[in-house]
């Protein structure tokens, strides 16, 4: 029986998966090279901001200690979950840098040990990068096989920021890619024991295993991306609606309803990257990928559409609002945030931008602040803005009234991305309300439309002429 757990990178992942092992009763080593982590470990802090971290750790402080010695951990523990950083390089592919290092010293105290230890890389990584690049570093330093003395699995997680010891703990299913049989067993054992919801296992070989990771994020990417490209369709057509569409696309089992909301792009620290590489990856075995390929293109062209589209309908030098700096709600992270890039680049093309975020106290903002003036308040932002965008659905935007709007200006242009304040704002005097994936002219929308099917220009049937 498993009853201790080491955890190799307390950083928002691993911290997080440390804090929920101790929640489910095992004792748990923590390895981290930061002395900082690690004495927040041990004082029953967090290291990292992640919800509830701080009160599960504080909840769990005899179970859980840290430590900068990856020998201790692996001594003293059955199985290793490996978190360490994998940046992205130049060309989309993840380095291993931290990982190898990590496993050197795992290796090392593997070479030390008497009975089995099981190895678990978790963080993010390409096909082919456990069993070429890491495995033989384990084997090397340890003077030991993989499968006779050490077990070696990849098994990365399914979280979000935000929510990730709930997600954790409740996951749909749990990803085992197994160097062998005995690896992938002793790991799944540890999952049924931790898992709150009996999440089925999906068992396969590390390769399978690194791919499967990085395509879920791609095929989210690519999903999102489809209900953007609705999005732009719905606003050409007479009454076009994409909640309308995308929730009756959603009913049908084969789609489903989830990341199909027409929109903003995506962001954060693992879409973006995750679906670059799976392209790097795809070209670097001479395979096409040129769906990924399109979905990144397509949300890195998100923020030019936006001022393209803005820049005509404000002063030259005038104030806009960008309402969510953060990638998503109730985050501090603003890493590939649309509502960062979109704030840069109208700031770039001479509008004077303001910004507020819910949780912009927790952002860093050192770089975002040298072109935007980020603001204490929703009213400090709206009380100068001529034009509002609102990029995140976040329940403080969401709250807003037609009165909170209101300023010196005789019409404010507002631009719902999630049309989050459509039933409030549509035919509001002073108020000019471009809820993003709604038909914006019906009139001239039924004209285009006249036009494809009868043959006639589209002006003369929209003012009525022949
Ligand atoms: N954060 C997420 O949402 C998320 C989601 C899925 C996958 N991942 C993947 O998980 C991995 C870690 O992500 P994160 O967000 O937790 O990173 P992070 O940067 O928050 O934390 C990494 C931690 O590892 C420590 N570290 C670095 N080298 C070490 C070593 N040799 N030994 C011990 N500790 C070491 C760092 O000091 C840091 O505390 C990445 O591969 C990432 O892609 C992250």
């Amino acid at each position: 029986m498993i009853e201790r757990i080491s955890v190799i990178g307390l950083g928002k992942l691993g911290a997080s998966m440390a804090a929920a092992f101790a929640q489910r009763g095992f004792d748990v080593i923590g390895v981290d090279v930061n002395q900082q982590s690690v004495d927040a470990v041990n004082q029953g802090k967090t290291p990292v901001q992640e919800t509830d971290l701080d009160n599960v750790i504080a909840a769990n402080k005899r179970r859980i200690t840290a430590t900068l010695s990856h020998k201790d951990a692996v001594l003293n523990t059955d199985i290793s979950f490996v978190i360490v950083p994998t940046p992205s390089d130049d060309r989309g592919a993840f380095s291993l840098q931290y990982a190898e290092w990590a496993f050197k010293k795992i290796g090392k105290a593997i070479g030390e040990k008497k009975g089995y230890h099981n190895v678990v890389l978790t963080s993010t990584v390409l096909p082919g990068s456990t069993r070429q690049a890491l495995l033989p570093i384990l084997e090397m330093e340890s003077g030991k096989r993989a499968g006779k003395d050490f077990g070696l699995c990849y098994s990365p997680e399914f979280i979000a920021l935000g929510s990730i010891i709930n997600d954790f703990l409740n996951p749909d299913f749990t990803l085992i890619g197994e160097f062998d049989e005995r690896s992938g067993k002793h790991l799944e054992d540890v999952y049924s024991a931790v898992m709150t919801n009996g999440a089925p296992s999906a068992r396969m070989s590390l390769e399978n295993a690194e791919l499967t990771k990085i395509s879920i994020n791609t095929f989210v990417t690519t999903k999102i991306t489809f209900a953007n490209m609705l999005a732009d369709i719905c606003e050409k057509l007479p009454g076009g609606n994409v909640d309308v569409v995308t929730k009756a696309l959603g009913m049908d089992g084969r789609i489903g309803r989830e990341y199909l909301t027409g929109s903003i792009g995506y962001g954060g620290p693992c879409f973006p990257r995750d679906n670059v590489a799976l392209s790097f990856i795809a070209r670097e075995l001479g395979v096409q990928a040129s769906l990924a390929e399109t979905t990144d293109t397509a949300n890195r062209s998100i923020a030019a559409k936006v001022a393209e589209r803005l820049l005509p309908m404000v002063r030259k030098g005038g104030t806009v609002a960008v309402l969510g700096l953060s990638y998503k709600p109730f985050s501090h992270v603003t890493e590939e945030s649309q509502g960062v890039y979109i704030a840069q680049l109208l700031s770039k093309h001479g509008l004077r931008v303001v910004a507020y975020d819910p949780m912009s106290k927790e952002m860093a903002l050192e770089d975002i602040r040298r072109n935007i003036v980020v603001l204490d308040s929703i009213e400090e932002c709206l009380s100068q803005a001529e034009a509002v965008l609102i990029t995140t659905p976040d329940p403080a935007f969401k709250d807003l009234t037609a009165a909170d709007f209101k300023n010196d200006w005789a019409q404010v242009l507002v631009v719902d991305f999630w049309r989050i304040l459509r039933e409030k704002l549509d035919n509001v005097s002073g108020v000019k309300y471009l809820g993003i994936g709604l038909s914006q002219d019906d009139a001239a929308n039924s004209a285009r439309l006249k036009q494809l099917w009868w043959g006639q220009p589209a002006d003369s049937l929209h003012t009525g002429k022949q």
